[in-house]
């Protein structure tokens, strides 16, 4: 193989942090190639992540209210079947219309698209394993890694995506299980343990810790989460490590252990799905011979501009530093182009949003009760929940809150926390009011239309500083 012409910038990975740098690039002016194995662009969000399961979610909701929430709203229906073929069949094209909707836009945009693998030869030459075969090599001025992430294995049980499946199987499955075991009760596990309950899987889910959706999540948006979720029909063991699993059976046996000095049981299931987070991923990509290390947790060492302590290899996304989300890889894609291009880039660490797409939606931005409090910084908080939201209250759906923790002496927000319909579009609001820094007061006196679920969110910023109108 010999070396093509020089590169401004080569990137290897094409999820959403690499497929959003190499149409930045594009836009740049730049002479940009992005590499991607799968033979799809997109990477774990557009092709086994994000996308697929919110398919999965927005469809596996409309059918369970279908089934068990259409009568009292006067509407009848008759016999009602889930064709699982044609169910998965609509998250295909979702996913398929998606990745080949980036491919145009790298074409479009002028950014090369090669399919193969890219690992390094030295600091400024990466070999391309050609899907088709053979191979190339391209010479950059910049690198980009941009390889994301994977699931954490659970130690002693092999995933084979029927049985012990991931989140990958757990978008894949070809029949409705009987019984499903979630080991941890995180993101994936939470969204995927309602698809499958809503389809008629009777799932327990098994954490760690003392509460669900991750130590993220304010604790008392958990817990009445959980509650909620409870009444769905989804079981929770907290507090419960699962210590080891067996396979050998019809069913998969998992021993558990309740934490803090319960007793040992076991759950046997059909199907056990392990979510129990995920870790960055280097496999292959030759790191050693560039002599770049990794941190305890496998993640490539960053500074603040993504620069490697190679300069001219930098890195963005799940395979590095901070939350493992796909609209924090974006902004980071945009960010490191500019600083490539231009020197200088921004992203708002303190202002990411984090939404679960389970029914309700539980989304947040900013700090938590928690967060503040382990930094003893004083708040106030103001709460507001959807069962006096008028607009919830004609949907017939009222589970939830709002909750808003501004500082007690000047009221600038420090974070809001929704479980509720629609929270996900709401937070949208949220984030916009913290990255402006505004205070409590000005979201309550900014006017907002009615009937709508986001005079929830006003409502709770009205309480945060005076008194509620509706409650
Ligand atoms: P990835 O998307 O993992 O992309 C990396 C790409 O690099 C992969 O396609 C891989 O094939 C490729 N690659 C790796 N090594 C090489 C190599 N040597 N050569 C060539 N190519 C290589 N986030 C959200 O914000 N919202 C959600 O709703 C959401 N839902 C999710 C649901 C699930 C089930 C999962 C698993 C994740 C979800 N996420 C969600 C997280 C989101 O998918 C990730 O944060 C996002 O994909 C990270 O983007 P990335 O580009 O850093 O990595
Ligand atoms: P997670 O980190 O959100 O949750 C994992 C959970 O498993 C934690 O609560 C942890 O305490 C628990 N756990 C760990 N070991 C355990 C054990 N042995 N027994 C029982 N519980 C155990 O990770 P998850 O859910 O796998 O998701 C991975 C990443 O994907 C997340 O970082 C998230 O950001 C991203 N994601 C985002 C989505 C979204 O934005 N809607 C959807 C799905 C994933």
């Amino acid at each position: 193989a010999s070396a093509s012409e020089e590169k401004d910038l080569i990137i290897i990975g094409g999820g959403v942090a690499g497929y959003v740098a190499a149409i930045k690039a594009g836009q740049e002016g730049m002479k940009v190639a992005c590499i991607e194995k799968r033979g799809t662009l997109g990477g774990t969000c557009l092709n086994v992540g994000c996308i697929p399961s919110k398919s999965l979610l927005n469809n596996s909701h409309l059918y369970h209210q279908i089934l068990h929430d259409s009568k009292h709203r006067g509407i009848e229906v008759g016999e009602v079947k889930l064709n699982l073929e044609n169910f998965m069949k609509a998250k295909e094209t979702a996913v398929t219309g998606l990745t080949k909707g980036v491919e145009f836009l790298l074409k479009k945009n002028g950014a090369e698209y090669i399919k193969g693998t890219g690992s390094f030869i030295n600091e400024n030459e990466i070999k391309v394993n050609l899907n088709d075969g053979g191979e190339s090599v391209l010479r950059g001025k910049n690198i980009l890694i941009a390889t994301g992430s994977e699931a954490t294995p659970f130690p002693g049980l092999e995933i084979d995506e029927k049985r012990v499946i991931t989140s990958t199987g757990a978008i894949a499955l070809q029949k409705v299980p009987e019984t499903m075991t979630v080991i941890g009760g995180g993101i994936i596990g939470l969204e995927m343990a309602s698809v499958w309950s809503r389809l008629g899987t009777k799932v327990t889910v098994v954490e760690f810790l003392g509460q669900i959706g991750g130590p993220g999540m304010d604790t008392e948006i958990s817990k009445a989460t959980q509650r909620i979720l409870k009444k769905q029909g989804i079981e929770f063991k907290l507090n419960t490590k699962v210590v080891s699993g067996d396979t050998t059976g019809e069913l998969v046996k998992l021993d558990i252990d309740a934490a803090k000095g319960g007793k040992p049981e076991s759950i046997d299931s059909e199907v056990v799905l392990v979510a129990i987070g995920r870790r960055p991923y280097t496999q292959g990509l030759g790191l050693e011979n560039i002599g770049l290390e990794l941190d305890e947790r496998g993640r490539v060492i960053i500074d603040s501009e993504y620069r490697t302590k190679i300069p001219h290899i930098r890195c963005i996304g799940d395979v590095t530093f901070g939350p493992m989300l796909a609209h924090k890889a974006e902004e980071e894609a945009v960010a490191v182009v500019e600083y490539i291009a231009k020197g200088h880039g921004h992203v708002n660490y303190g202002c990411i949003p984090s939404v679960m797409y389970t029914h309700p939606e539980v989304a947040w931005v900013g700090q938590s009760e928690q967060d503040l409090k382990s930094q003893n910084i004083p708040y106030k908080i103001g709460t507001f929940p959807f069962s006096a939201n008028s607009r919830a209250k004609t949907n017939l759906d009222t589970d939830g809150l709002v909750k808003i923790l501004a500082d007690p002496e000047t009221d600038r927000l420090l974070g809001a926390h929704i479980v509720g319909p629609g929270a996900g579009e709401m937070i949208a609001e949220a984030t916009l009011a913290l990255e402006y820094g505004a205070s409590s007061e000005d979201i309550a006196r900014t006017c907002h239309a009615h009937p709508t679920l986001s005079e929830a969110f006003k409502e709770a910023a009205m309480a945060t500083h005076a008194k509620a109108i509706h409650f």
